[in-house]
């Protein structure tokens, strides 16, 4: 009873942070993505209840708001786990074989970018060039980087965070 309680408080709580940031942006033209990137600190993803929230606060169509979300790998629509695996797929790291980094990861996780694993641990995504194309390929775990990269080297560092 109380969890439910407090976890609708918790929710309510988000709802209400979110309101505030779509005030913020409402008369601002190309709000939406600020709005979006608020609303996915606020709630660890953007689920499709927070979309037409945003959608209905910036006065947009529901399908811009959901296209915006879909095409910039940084959106996410589902829950993320604990760590966010990001896997630079910029032309350098790819160039260096990052192709076969996110094969790796895959394996040895068991889901495919896009997705968290069911321990809630690890969410895999690609992302742009970090910055640190001369250790490509490379990899990020929240704040951490990983550089110059092989196949055999993920379980190694997966296990840092088990
Ligand atoms: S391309 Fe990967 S860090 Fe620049």
């Amino acid at each position: 009873m109380t969890k439910t309680c407090c976890q609708n408080n918790a929710t309510d709580e988000k709802y209400q942070k979110l309101n505030k940031v779509i005030e913020e942006y409402k008369e601002k033209p190309g709000g939406l993505i600020p709005v979006l990137h608020q609303a996915q600190l606020i709630f660890g993803y953007l689920p499709k209840d927070v979309q037409i929230k945003v959608a209905e606060g910036l006065d947009l169509p529901l399908s811009e708001v959901f296209g915006v979300v879909t095409f910039y790998s940084f959106f996410s629509l589902k829950p993320r786990g604990k760590y966010t695996i990001g896997i630079c797929l910029g032309t350098a790291c790819y160039v260096k074989g990052a192709a076969e980094i996110v094969e790796a990861l895959e394996k040895e996780l068991g889901i495919k970018v896009g997705d968290s694993t069911e321990d809630g641990l690890f969410s895999l995504m690609v992302t742009r060039c970090v910055g640190a194309c001369g250790l490509a390929p490379v990899l990020t775990i929240g704040e951490d980087v990983y550089g110059r990269l092989t196949p055999e080297m993920i379980p190694n560092i997966l296990e840092r965070y088990q």
